[in-house]
């Protein structure tokens, strides 16, 4: 059986299009965004995938718009959904109906580092070496248990720019290492 990939983002997608040039790519069904105007929406319909949106604005609460999310997700079917720069929390109603088969990720070494802002907050701290994770999703923040991870040494001119592009470039091969591994092995 043919796996289904969902791909979460809500920016530019370059980790998706990452997904979608490699030999995992074809098994890239939908991608979903809860920003309209995400670029990782264009790539998928310039690809001829579904791309959907639900956008916080359509709901009244976070639950509504979490339901809403779940729905979306639902429609898909996937076998696995692939947060590529999704920056909304996934909620507990639908980590519980996925768990396990729901991955994140994150540009930092977790645990250091979680949150909206890894990049700049390890930039901030004077680490000299960080990198990126890719993890199981739970209900925390960042705190699912990890799969994979690259590290990436911080130049002493780097900027939170110069280097979240450095650990892009290492995030796009670990993200399309760990897919191909994970659906390879069903
Ligand atoms: C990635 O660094 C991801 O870890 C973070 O947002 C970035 C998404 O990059 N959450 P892109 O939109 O795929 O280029």
């Amino acid at each position: 059986m043919t796996s289904r990939i969902l791909v979460l983002a809500s920016g530019s997608g370059s980790l998706l299009q990452a997904l979608l040039d490699s030999p995992v790519g074809n098994a890239v069904v939908a991608v979903g965004s809860d920003t309209p105007d995400a670029y990782a929406l264009t790539r998928a319909t310039e690809t001829g995938i579904a791309a959907f949106t639900v956008s916080p604005a359509d709901f009244d609460t976070r639950a509504d718009w979490n339901a809403g999310l779940l729905a979306a997700i639902r429609a898909v079917e996937p076998d696995l959904i692939v947060s590529a720069g999704f920056m909304r929390i996934i909620g507990a109603e639908i980590v519980e109906a996925y768990r396990g088969r729901i991955i994140n990720t994150h540009p930092a070494l977790l645990p250091a580092f979680p949150g909206a802002h890894g990049v700049r907050d390890a930039l901030a701290y004077g680490v000299k070496v960080t990198g990126c994770t890719v993890h199981f999703v739970d209900e925390g923040v960042d705190t699912g248990s990890i799969i994979a991870q690259t590290a990436v040494i911080i130049e002493p001119d780097d900027t939170e720019d110069s280097l979240h592009e450095r650990i892009k470039i290492q995030e796009r091969r670990l993200l399309v290492d760990v897919v191909t591994h994970m659906i390879g092995a069903q």
